[in-house]
């Protein structure tokens, strides 16, 4: 949440700021802002997108080679111009960028009022920048320790940047449960929530470690240590990441082209991990761990969002294919309810980002416990990789719409593999399945191709149920997760009420709300619990709902009781979710253009939630 970048060297910094924020948009879009020295600092802030501040800064000074900007999802305070970033000190000497939360900033606030500051926004950001402002003036410290000092009366988190105008040749930046990279170019250095503003720039970068802080100079050096003044020799990362993966690449929106990468990649995720001619799997990051993890009493996966709806998913296969228990926990609920943990549990987060805050403090308190902690994570080097023992990268590249789609098949992919190198090593399945699942789900890429090539009819469904209020979504065993998917997406996007249940619950309440302009979607591809979807059906069609279903190709029964369907090839039954989830993204984003909503970007929510 709230994106963050900075920039110091020979270019123009304003331009280098402007684009980073860009990139950085899909962390939060309720203001922006940026302050440039120029000959003095100027700072410009503005409620709403990148484009209004763009619009906004093209009347004021921007030239300058060292600036700071940022794009926010309001925490404190509402989102107007004067709550944007940056915020400054109360003598306008100190411009601050923040992306976290300030848990004590109520008592520090109070404190600084009673020494005479006086506070123009409502945010917890402002009272930090004067707290630096403070003891740089009571004991003339330079700016990286009065940045220091002040970081250590502070209790929340935080990832900032900070900018002084009597000494505009120095960055400081520091970090703590919020997510900060250095980008080091040639005489130019960038400080930035992640690495997609710098890579046009640089592909080498270091993490920043929480509670460390870095000073950035106009020389091209710089200097990491951490709040107890400890100098700290960096790690450099050399970055894969193509420009090109930042772009719509010709789609309409980053979520359509997301959905549409699918077949590769799904196929980036397995690749190097299975190989069904000679009938294996191994999955890497399990291989250090191997006996503890296939031995653990329990696995917990832990996670929000899309990827709770994956683990859900993992849960099915898990406890299918290597008999091991699972509990499914949302890391926020997790975190709180002082759980039971033993070191012979092993507690698996997923995370599309590596950095929801939720998530990174459920498997703190998991590692603190003795459980063996794993992440399955797209991001590369984000926090929650680089706390675990051990764990693996989905691969799917940069997923830039807010609503997850790419991320949730690749979690699934991943989750899979595990399964089957685990029940395969266990003996809990027979060579015969296994060789089965293997094969099947090497021909995944190609199905979701096919899947995809029903784009149109997906479109024209959209088009007759667009202007619905409400809606249900219904499935079984490996589909109930889908079901909450499919919900999940229509309402992040088009803002329709959608709810996600399992079929057999719905006569326990939801039934009651079924009318004729409801739609319901049933996803009914289930081999095991056929007949019984076909009740539900029944059920729904008798109180007059629009059923839309998704089926299995060639299927007729269901085909014949619905109002619309959309057909899926046939595939090993916990393969399911990999291609009946694609059809309802497609629904969700259709409906959602039509709508005039914002797909991308849509209202209030942020991809990467870094604050609880
Ligand atoms: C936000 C995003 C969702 C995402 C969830 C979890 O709510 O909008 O798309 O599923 O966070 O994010 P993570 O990065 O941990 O998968």
């Amino acid at each position: 949440m709230c994106g963050i970048v900075a920039y110091i060297g020979k270019k123009q910094a304003y331009p280098i700021i402007i684009e980073g924020l860009k990139r950085l948009e899909y962390r939060g879009y309720d203001s922006a802002g940026v302050s440039i020295f120029s000959d003095k600092l100027v700072v410009v802030k503005k409620k709403g997108k990148v484009s209004k501040l763009e619009n906004a800064a093209a009347a004021a000074n921007t030239t300058g080679t060292i600036g700071i900007g940022h794009t926010r999802w309001a925490t404190h305070g509402e989102p107007n111009d004067k709550n944007a970033h940056p915020h400054l000190s109360g003598n306008g000497r100190l411009a601050l960028i923040h992306n976290g939360i300030i848990e004590n900033y109520a008592t520090l606030k109070k404190a600084l009022q009673n020494l005479g500051h006086e506070f123009i926004s409502d945010t917890d950001t402002e009272v930090l920048v004067h707290l630096i402002e403070e003891y740089q003036k009571r004991e003339n410290l330079s700016l990286s320790e009065a940045v220091r000092k002040a970081l250590q009366k502070v209790v929340g988190a935080y990832s900032i940047v900070v900018m002084d105008e009597n000494d505009p040749d120095v960055l400081v930046g520091a970090r703590k449960s919020s997510p900060l990279v250095l980008g080091i170019g040639d005489d130019e250095l960038f400080l930035a929530s992640d690495a997609t503003p710098i890579i046009k720039y640089t592909n080498k970068v270091v993490y920043l470690n929480d509670e460390e802080m870095v000073s950035i100079y106009r020389d091209g050096t710089y200097e990491i240590k951490n709040l107890h003044n400890e100098i700290k020799v960096p790690t450099i990362h050399e970055l894969d990441l193509k420009l090109e993966e930042l772009e719509k690449e010709g789609f309409e929106h980053y979520m359509l082209k997301e959905i549409y990468q699918q077949p590769t990649t799904i196929k980036e995720s397995m690749r190097g991990r299975l190989n069904a001619d000679e009938g294996w799997v191994l999955v890497g990051g399990m291989q250090q761990y191997f006996s503890r993890i296939m031995n653990a009493k329990r696995i917990i996966f832990a996670a929000c969002g899309t990827s709770w709806h994956s683990a859900l998913v993992g849960e099915y296969l898990f406890e299918e294919l290597a008999r091991i228990p699972v509990e499914v926990e949302y890391a926020s609920e997790l975190r709180y309810r002082n759980p039971i943990i033993h070191d012979d549990d092993v507690v698996i987060a997923l995370s599309q980002s590596g950095e929801t805050a939720d998530t990174l403090a459920a498997l703190e308190l998991a590692k603190e416990k003795g459980a063996l902690i794993y992440g399955i994570v797209n991001v590369v080097g984000s926090s929650i990789s680089r706390i675990t023992h051990c764990g693996s990268y989905i691969h799917a590249g940069p997923e830039i719409g807010v609503a997850s789609t790419k991320a949730f098949t690749s979690q699934i992919t991943v989750l899979t593999l595990m399964a089957l190198n685990l029940g395969y090593k266990k003996g809990t399945i027979t060579e015969d399945y296994f060789r089965r699942l293997l094969f099947a789900l090497e021909a995944i890429p190609d199905k979701v191709e096919k899947v995809l090539k029903q784009n149109e009819k997906i479109k024209y469904i959209a088009s007759e149920i667009k202007n619905v209020n409400n809606s249900l979504y219904l499935g079984r065993g490996y589909n109930f997760p889908v079901a909450l998917e499919g919900a999940l997406k229509l309402k992040e996007i088009s803002y329709i009420h959608a709810e996600g249940y399992p079929a057999a619950e719905m006569k326990h309440g939801p039934i009651a709300l079924i009318d004729e302009n409801m739609p319901v979607i049933v996803i009914a591809t289930n081999q095991s619990a056929y007949e019984k979807v076909i009740s539900n059906i029944q059920e729904v069609k008798a109180r007059k709902a629009i059923v839309i279903s998704v089926i299995t190709e060639g299927e007729e029964k269901i085909k014949a009781m619905s109002d619309y369907f959309i057909e899926i090839p046939e595939t090993e039954e916990p393969l399911t979710p990999l291609l009946s989830v694609i059809p309802l993204q497609l629904l969700a984003y259709h409906i959602a253009v039509m709508r005039n909503c914002d797909v991308d970007q849509p209202r209030n929510l942020a991809k990467s939630v870094t604050v609880e």
